[in-house]
């Protein structure tokens, strides 16, 4: 008897998912400020219905920006702008007669802001508008207040901060980056029962006055004075004669958009695990994890009593805290006691990237329980799953997703702690395929890309950071390669062509800017470049890798075209498709012309030029089999230890295995010297590192310039663990995982592996287990027991295919007869649901529909 469940159900998606036809609206146009509601089922393939799924819906906003009749309001005219300000409570009083059958507030800001009503906050959303490239595109949000009006006396209110717009942005301590006052714009839409509207909006009759906020910054921290709190100015019998009135701002609407990110919120909340003193004296909470948000306490102070928090992510070698890596950002809170009974605090315009808190001033004992670490990052859904047997590698992992915790907070950060926290377009384009087995990045990148269009220059040139704040040079090779490489990964895991077609000018503009710089239109080697950015092949006191620039800018260039021409094809448009595609294998001549020896030596003998030529399909044929040798051998040379800096890493493994080398991929993972993956892990990380040896053997630092403990880049390799040691992948030519593909290949020293990813089909799953007398697993160490017999292990793999897709399954060292159901002992052609195998070299191959699979063989 089979213990096969194959699931019958199946979505009949009557549309066709790729191609434009799909983009084409369909049906009664919408309405603006609708709410539109649905219900799903679906029949399987055998005809039968399913029950109608709960009624679900969407609403739309303004779906023009002349529906906005609120006046910007300020309270800020003839503050000194090039200084931290105190944020502003704005208020407004109205009354409601009547039964109210819909409210809705829409609301954005000039700088960020926290919505009340009645008393109270309105939603959860943090650091609300998000940030955007703000005088191209500015976010507003929509709030449901239904249930939040009362009958007669109302009163909404705005606490206003700086936020990115006009905070200190960027390390050269710049203020008022977007603009210099700040400002609301607020319109509530009330309608009765009877079907009357009436619409209460920012405007002339709106006070405002400062509060207990006297600097909120993103870096800074937040100085807050609980004296000056001014109780119930969010209520409508609050007497604000006093308060000033406010000024109006002449400022655009015609940028506002609505919300299109999922909102930033307090995700988890963490307790400290220990409190300590260190050598130097100071009282520090250990967070046990290198997170990303606030500290909300508790506390009883006498009235004017200051608590200082001081954040920090890791201990200097004596076990003081390190502040050195922040720079200039203070990452400080200044709290001031109102005093009486306990208080209860949590900052509001910032956020700090830490793991130890030095807490100065607090009154009377200090005990964990009045502190809790709020982690905050845009509310992606967790998708994806990855577990082994050994624990470093878990580790590892964990901090990977710490990584992506802390730096997906509304755009993709490089870190979250120094005064930088700018949405660095090569950290995004590494390490968004990793994100998208993690989390749901979908709309995350959706948004962040219309900001990179919208600030790509006139020529097609693309900032070094989006939003963009900086100056001067821009489109470096492998940065700027985020306009093509991230829609079309979006494209790939989502299945979704309106991310193609709403970047796809923007793509092919940045293609056209490479094309025009240099002397050779077929080879990318003038201009700036970050190279193999911290490369560890770098000369002495060099960020820069040794691998050359016009190589990689040239291996980029390729890349990209590549992946526009076939951008072009899935849209159907023709003639860019022939045109680039073209392009693009004169681009690979030139690149062969210039970089590689007829005989197939690299002009490059670096880890990353290899990896490039490898990854970028740049080499073939026995050439392609010369570099991945040499790769294999350097690396082997270097006793597996890595050279390469963010542009190589990222592919170091996932070439290896591809090319035969699956072992020497596999003994680099394992390795736990430095430069590794696994040193940091036994250095005590909680994320991935910016720097290799961010912390040195010694325990010295690499040093203060640029030494965050919170980088996503390297991080990278979760993309091998999921898609080559589980070997959840999927078939390009049928995105969003509609065909996959699964090709898990055993690690020497595991004992299993396993990896689980919600698509948008439903679950996938793929693992496996070694087991057998002589399975030689150590559990962690890396190391072999030397008594290992291969043919005595018996291999399990599990596999769960969702409905509605299906999959190519590879059984690594599986012979067909030897292959059978887990628990049955069925043979292949016996299993339901397996539709063709087939023996390959060391491999069976299956064809499988969905369901789920255990097979089992003796290797
Ligand atoms: C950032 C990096 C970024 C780099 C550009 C750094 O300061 O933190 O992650 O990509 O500059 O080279």
């Amino acid at each position: 008897m089979s213990r096969l469940i194959v699931k019958t159900a199946t979505c009949e998606y009557k549309t066709n998912p790729i191609g434009t036809d799909s983009l084409k609206p369909r049906g009664p146009g919408l309405q603006s400020r609708t709410r539109y509601y649905y219900r799903i089922r679906v029949w399987d393939q055998q005809g039968r219905t399913s029950e109608w799924s709960e009624t679900a819906y969407w609403e739309t906003a303004f779906l023009g920006t002349d529906e906005w009749v609120a006046d910007w309001i300020t309270a800020d005219m003839s503050a000194d702008k090039t200084k931290s300000e105190p944020a502003y409570l704005l208020r407004k009083s109205f009354s409601i007669q009547g039964t109210v059958a819909k409210a809705r507030i829409y609301a954005t800001s000039l700088g960020v802001y926290e919505l009340h009503l009645n008393g109270g906050r309105v939603g959860d959303a943090l650091l609300t508008p998000g940030w955007t490239s703000y005088n191209k595109r500015l976010q507003y949000q929509t709030y449901d207040v239904t249930s939040l009006l009362q009958d007669g006396g109302n009163a909404v209110g705005v606490i206003l901060g700086s936020g990115w717009y006009k905070a200190t942005l960027g390390w050269k301590g710049e203020k008022s980056l977007f603009g210099d006052i700040k400002a609301a714009l607020l319109q509530l839409h009330i309608t009765y029962e009877d079907g009357s509207e009436v619409v209460i909006a920012s405007d002339s009759s709106w006070k405002a006055e400062t509060g207990a906020i006297l600097i909120s910054e993103i870096y800074y921290g937040e100085s807050y004075d609980a004296r000056l709190e001014k109780a119930g100015w969010n209520c409508a019998d609050y007497g604000d004669e006093a308060w000033r009135v406010v000024t109006l701002l002449d400022h655009t609407k015609e940028t506002l958009v609505a919300q299109e990110n999922l909102p930033t919120r307090v995700i988890q909340t963490i307790k400290p695990v220990s409190v300590f003193t260190t050598p130097a004296g100071d009282t520090v909470l250990d967070m046990g994890q290198n997170m990303v948000g606030w500290i909300h306490f508790q506390v009883k102070g006498s009235p004017g009593h200051k608590i200082t928090l001081q954040h920090a992510e890791v201990l200097d070698k004596d076990g003081n805290i390190y502040l050195g890596n922040l720079r200039s950002a203070k990452q400080t809170i200044e709290y001031i006691c109102k005093g009486g009974s306990q208080e209860s605090y949590e900052p509001h315009f910032t956020f700090q990237g830490f793991r130890y808190v030095k807490v100065e001033g607090y009154p009377g004992e200090l005990s964990l329980d009045n502190f809790r670490g709020r982690v905050i990052h845009t509310d992606m859904e967790p998708t994806g799953s990855f577990e082994c047997s050994d624990p470093l590698i878990n580790q590892l992992q964990s901090n990977i997703v710490w990584g992506q915790k802390g730096n997906f907070l509304d755009i993709p950060t490089d870190c979250p702690q120094r005064d930088e926290r700018l949405g660095w377009t090569g950290d995004a384009q590494v390490f968004i395929r990793t994100a998208a087995f993690n989390m749901n990045v979908a709309s995350f990148f959706t948004k962040w890309l219309k900001d990179l269009k919208a600030d790509q220059l006139p020529d097609g040139g693309v900032p070094f950071v989006i939003p963009n704040i900086l100056e001067g040079d821009h489109s470096s090779s492998a940065w700027g390669d985020a306009a093509v490489i991230c829609p079309w990964t979006v494209y790939l895991c989502y299945g979704d062509v309106r991310v193609l077609e709403e970047q796809y000018e923007s793509m092919k503009a940045w293609v056209e800017y490479i094309r025009k710089q240099g002397d050779n239109e077929f080879l990318w080697n003038s201009g700036f470049h970050f190279g193999d950015w911290l490369g560890l092949d770098a000369k002495e006191n060099s960020y820069i890798g040794a691998t050359p620039k016009d190589l990689i800018a040239t291996a980029f260039y390729a890349y990209s075209t590549r992946l526009f021409a076939q951008t072009a094809e899935v849209l159907q448009r023709a003639e860019d498709a022939r045109e680039y595609r073209r392009l693009y294998e004169q681009i690979v001549q030139n690149f062969r012309c210039e970089f590689v020896t007829p005989n197939g030596r690299l002009a490059a003998d670096t880890q990353t030029a290899y990896a490039l030529a490898l990854m970028f399909d740049l080499v073939e044929g026995e050439v392609k089999k010369r570099v991945a040798k040499s790769l294999a051998g350097h690396i082997e040379e270097n006793k597996f230890h890595l050279t390469t800096g963010f542009v190589g890493t990222p592919y170091l493994c996932l070439v290896l295995s591809e090319n035969g080398y699956h072992d020497v991929a596999t003994k680099l993972v394992h390795q736990q010297e430095y430069p590794s993956w696994l040193y940091s892990v036994n250095k005590g990380a909680t994320t991935v590192w910016e720097h290799w040896d961010g912390i040195k053997e010694d325990g010295s630092f690499w040093s203060d310039d640029m030494n965050s403990f919170n980088h996503y880049a390297y991080g990278a390799i979760g993309d091998w663990f999921y898609r080559v040691v589980a070997g959840i992948d999927m078939d390009e030519k049928q995105p969003g995982y509609k065909h996959i593909l699964i090709r898990p290949q055993l690690m020497e020293g595991l004992s299993y592996a396993r990896a689980s990813l919600k698509s948008m089909y439903g679950e996938i799953a793929s693992g496996w287990e070694v087991s057998g007398a002589s399975d030689g697993i150590d559990n962690g160490s890396g190391k072999r027991d030397s008594a290992t017999e291969e043919s005595s292990k018996h291999i399990k793999v599990k596999v769960t295919i969702p409905v509605n897709t299906t999959a190519t399954v590879e059984l690594p060292s599986a012979s067909l007869e030897a292959v059978s159901e887990g628990a049955s002992g069925e043979k292949i052609s016996q299993i339901v649901g397996v539709v063709d195998s087939k023996q390959a070299e060391g491999m069976v191959i299956l064809e499988l529909t969905s369901g789920s699979y255990e097979f089992s063989y003796l290797m």
